[in-house]
Order: structure tokens, then sequence, then C-alpha cells
């Protein structure tokens, strides 16, 4: 999604801004820009493309000034062209604004404009909030204030950041919807969307709240609303490393945060997961752990990714608490008018915690009453504020787009999260203490997976032409199924769909032929005959069959074409295990195909847009 960097300072602003603008390339964008308040009036340069066709086309070094803004734009209104780039200007090329988000009144608000003689270049809702502000500093003479007017009228989502020459030593911020955080450095301040685009100049920050507006001036910075009452504002201390958000010798961000997964796994239970016992600390959970006992029903809602976690932790929920789950696309949840009541508990995922769909979700759902946890990695992003209790992820920054380790900690939570709420039910300590014992030995199963990467990536060659793969799973294996599709997707741009294996017979079947390549998650569990069956359905059709399986499977290769070994484990936990080589699988089909893994076109790394 979109990124923002700004700076004020003694610093020339440009470098810094351009390296900040660097650090949010992860998220995805497709057009670039800067600005930049320079003694004779501002200077701006603005790009299609990415950062670096921006730097080869200006001399951004040439960009005088000490207070700026830059801004990544991934497309909403307009097409990716210099004309819709930010930042935009207002009528009279004196104020300059950046935005993330989306001016949902913006036509209305474009129309009053035009009627008054307003013209605009560019097809955006931002360029029309600019010329908004810049319409009402005529009469008001105040930069704040003409800010602050023109939010009170906008309808939608916004993180801005504008700037003036009239007023050269003061950069104003807000937000609705849209994250920004304030750099806090020694006479100079950052604001950004992200803290991986101001972790290298200074580790203090403050997160601004909702509806909350920032004035930043060299020699200290103010908060308030945006209806302006004044707010207290609280500094603190980013959570994690620059080391973690540097690719550290890895070719790609995707790989390494694969290869991170043992690590990352761990981290999601220490501290927390009691062996001895057979239960879990989730310190996070302690002020609703009543309503968690007395829930007649659980909501998980989410999207992408997170929400086939959410589908595996339906099984894990049921099976081991007993308690009915319901698992819900955020985008849907939120318009259906959800039946809802106060007994509810509804689980919010999410990686980022800014998903703007899931962010609406939860919103409903509290509004009618439900207790909503969040199990969200990014800490103090909105989703992780606005939930009433919480379990972090602790799977450190994720900057590839196609999510990996942040799923496997989603999975690692929401198994002891079943734990936790069954050991308060009908769970039995010795059945706990099994499934506890199990999930400390998940770490090392992933090493030996990722110890013997070479079978898979020649696998990954082998079918790198393909246009098209069927995942089949069954149980707890289907959302790995649909999980190893999205992935293949995402970054590879081959078609792939995720089935339940059985559910093939009904029509996907029809497809099968000597170019289909079928990926079976196939451990050797109860229903593992019947899945087998389905595999000898698909190779009667002279599909080419790939078979997750386990390590001690010895008839698995008389059925299968090729067969990914992982070693084996609780059923409940394959999908853990399993979705390992489905990273990998898709992670090497990408490379084969040369497609830039890391940034894949038209995604971003986090939504928050409806
Ligand atoms: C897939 C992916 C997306 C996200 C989805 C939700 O690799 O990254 O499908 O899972 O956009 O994002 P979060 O988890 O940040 O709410």
């Amino acid at each position: 999604m979109c990124g923002i960097v700004g700076y004020i300072g003694s610093k020339q602003a440009a470098p810094l801004i351009v390296s900040g603008l660097k650090r949010l390339e992860y998220r995805g964008y497709d057009s670039a820009g800067i600005c930049c308040i320079a003694p004779d009036g501002l200077t701006i340069a603005k790009k299609a493309g990415r950062v670096v066709d921006l730097e080869r086309a200006v001399d951004l070094h040439t960009l005088e000034g000490t207070v700026g803004v830059g801004h990544t734009r991934w497309a909403t209104h307009g097409v990716p062209s210099d004309e819709n780039a930010h930042p935009h200007t207002d009528h009279s090329g004196t104020i300059a604004l950046v935005h993330n988000g989306i001016i949902e009144n913006y036509l209305t608000i474009k129309k009053k404009l035009a009627n008054a003689g307003y013209t605009f270049k560019s097809d955006t809702d931002s360029e029309v909030l600019a010329v908004f502000i810049g319409m009402l500093y005529e009469t008001l003479h105040d930069l704040e204030l003409s800010v602050r007017t023109a939010l009170a009228e906008v309808e939608g989502t916004f993180g801005i950041v504008v700037l003036s020459t009239h007023e050269p030593d003061v950069v104003i911020a807000a937000r609705r919807g849209s994250p920004l955080i304030l750099g806090i450095g020694n006479g100079e301040y950052l604001v950004a969307s992200d803290a991986s685009a101001v972790i290298s100049h200074t580790r203090q920050v403050v997160y601004l709240q909702e509806n909350e507006m920032a004035i930043l001036r060299r020699d200290g910075f103010s908060t308030k609303t945006i209806e302006n009452v004044d707010t207290r504002s609280v500094v603190e201390e980013i959570a994690f490393e620059l080391a973690q958000i540097e690719r550290g010798g890895f070719e790609h961000f995707m790989l390494k945060e694969i290869f991170e997964q043992p690590i990352t796994f761990r981290d999601g239970f220490r501290g927390r997961l009691r062996v001895e016992d057979g239960t879990v600390r989730l310190g996070g959970l302690a002020s609703v752990a009543e309503k968690l006992r007395q829930a007649k029903r659980i909501i998980i809602t989410a999207c992408g990714t997170s929400w086939h976690a959410g589908l595996v932790g339906e099984y894990l929920i049921e099976s081991l608490a007993r308690v009915p789950v319901e698992v819900e696309y955020a985008s849907e949840f939120r318009y259906r008018n959800p039946i809802i009541s106060p007994d509810d508990v509804v689980i919010a995922i999410s990686q980022s915690g800014e998903t703007a769909d899931t962010l609406a979700a939860i919103r409903e759902a509290k509004l009618k009453g439900a207790t909503v946890i969040g199990m969200v990695n990014v800490v103090g992003s909105t989703i992780a504020r606005e939930t009433d209790a919480g379990v972090y992820l602790h799977a450190g920054p994720e900057i590839g787009v196609a999510s990996t380790k942040a799923f496997t900690s989603q999975l690692c939570v929401l198994t002891q999260f079943a734990l936790y709420l069954g050991r308060m039910r009908a769970l039995s300590a010795e059945q706990g203490m099994a499934i506890a014992e199990e999930l400390v030995n998940i770490p090392e199963h992933i090493t030996r997976i990722l110890d013997n990467v070479e079978p898979i990536k020649a696998i990954a060659k082998k079918y790198s032409g393909a246009s098209n793969f069927l995942y089949l799973g069954r149980g707890v294996n289907f959302p790995a199924a649909l999980e190893g599709a999205l992935k293949l997707k995402e970054i590879s741009y081959i078609h792939a769909e995720g089935y339940p294996a059985a559910e093939m017979k009904h029509g996907p079947i029809a497809l099968i032929d000597e170019n289909m390549p079928v990926v079976f998650i196939a451990p050797k569990d109860e229903i593992y005959d019947k899945v087998r069956s389905n595999i000898e359905e698909v190779r009667a059709r002279n599909g080419r069959v790939i078979a997750i399986a386990d390590e001690d499977d010895d008839r698995i290769a008389d059925v299968a074409t090729h067969v990914i070994r992982i070693p084996r484990t609780l059923p409940m936990l394959t999908p853990i295990l399993a979705s390992i080589p489905l990273q990998l699988l898709a992670y090497f089909i990408a490379v084969e195909r040369g497609c830039n893994v890391d940034m894949p076109r038209n995604l971003a790394k986090s939504v928050t847009v409806e």
C-alpha cells in the first residue's frame, strides 16, 4: 500500500526521505514522489515506477531543503502515472500533500471546487484534498486550521502529510484509518506510515491515534484531535531491530522469512506454553478470561492468508475446546449485518494489524457488543489497539509481500489459544500435555524440512511452466491447500486453486490431464486412505501428483509422481509443517519464472483500503 515519509530538521531532507521510501518499497507501490521546501518555493519530483526510476530521472540530491515529504503510491483512483503520483499541490503550487487512504466523497468536493473555478491535473482523490486545503487557506491564512477545516468535510480514510511555503517551518500530519508514526529525533522529526522508514534515524516513536493530528516543528511537536482538542502523546520504543528488516544475505526477504520460521515459531510459544501441565499462559487475554470461559460461540474474522489461518483455528478450537466456531472473510462480515450476541467472542487475525476490512469488521463486532480479541503481528498497530485483548504473534517484521512466517506464527498462537480454552473447559491435563509437548518439537521439524530443499527446487523447476495448479487436502489440511494455492498465484502468477480433496470429483476433476500438477497434502492420519484414493483418481486421468507426505510413509511413492517428505507430527499440527514445502515450492517456481518475489505485481503488504 502507499507509503509516506516526511522530515523536518536541520539535515537535507531529500536523501533521508529517499532512503525511507526505499524501506517502504516492500509494501507495494507503482509510483513515487518527493517534495522539499526550497528557499524559492516547493521543488517536486514524481514518477510512475520505482523509487530508482525517480532517482534516475531526477538527481534527488539536488532537491534543496530541510523540510520535505515523500510518497510511494499504490493506485486506487487513476492509473499509475507521473501526474497521479504524489505529492499533489493546491492551485497556487504553495501547498503540497501526500495521502494514504481513500477520500470517499472526493467527487462531491471536486464538483464544488470546479464550480468555484479550480482545476485539476490528476485523476486522484488526493489532489482534490490538496486543492481544497489551498482554497481554504486563501481565506483562513492558517495551514493547520485549513487542514482541520478540510478534514471535517472529508469522508473516508486518510493518513496525510501537508507542508507549505507559507509556513515553511511546519509539517502537519493527520490520520483516520491509515497509520502514521512520528519519529522523535534530536532537533528533528520524521513522520512515516511505517516504523521501518524511521528506525535507522530513531527508535523513539509516537503512534498517532485515530482522528489525531500532529504539528511538527524543528523545536518540538504537539498533537491534537482533528476537532482541535489537545491530546497527550506517549513516546514508545520501536519493538524490532534494524537487522530484522534487512535481507541478511538471502536473495529475497521471502526466502529469509521462510528460513526464520524455526525461530519465529519458537518465539510464538516461548514464555507462554506450560508443557508440565498442558496449559498456556496468555497474559494478554487475562482481562477477558471469564468471557472466554462463558463464550457460546467464537467468530474468527480475517483476510487472505490470515483467513486461512482462521480456518485451521476453527478446526483446532472446535476439537480442543468444543466451542462452535465460524470463520468469516472480514470484507463480507461487515456488510451482511452479522448476528452477534454479547456472549460471542470475535477473534481478528492480522499480520499487519492495519487491514481496513478486518478493522471495519472488529468495529462492527464491538458495536454489537461482542468481546473482540486480536491476534496481530505488528506491535502498536491499529487492530492491536482497538481490540479488547490480544495475543501478539512475535514473528518480527514481515517484509516479503507473500506472508510466510506470520502464517505459521498465527497457527502457533491459534493452537495455544485452543489449548488455553480447552483446558478451561473439558480438555484433560494429559491431552493438553501431549499437544504442548509436540508443539515444542515443531521448530526442530521445520529445521529438518529446511535442511532438504533441493528436491523441492527440482520439482519447482520441472513444473514452473505450468499454467494451472490444483492443491488438495482434507480436514485441517484443506486450509493448508488453500494457502499453498494462494502463495503460488501471488508470486508466480500461475493460476492455482485449493479444494477439499474429496470435492475434486464434483467438478475440478474435469481439469485433470497430463499438464495439470496436483499438490496433495497426504499425512498418515485417519483419512489417509481416502486421500490416497483421491490421488489414484488423479493418476488415472494422467494428472501429475506432488504429494506432501510423512517421512515414514513407504506406500505413497506407489501412487504419487513426486513426494516431498515432512516429519510425522500430530494430525492437527500438520498444516504447520505442510505449509513450509508449499511456501518453498511457490518461491522456487516464482524465481524460476523470473518473477519479482518480494514485490509481486498489483499486491500490497498492508491493505489499508477497503
Ligand atoms: C498473502 C497475504 C495477504 C494477507 C491479507 C491480510 O500472502 O499477505 O493475503 O494475508 O491481505 O493481511 P493481514 O494479515 O495483514 O491482515
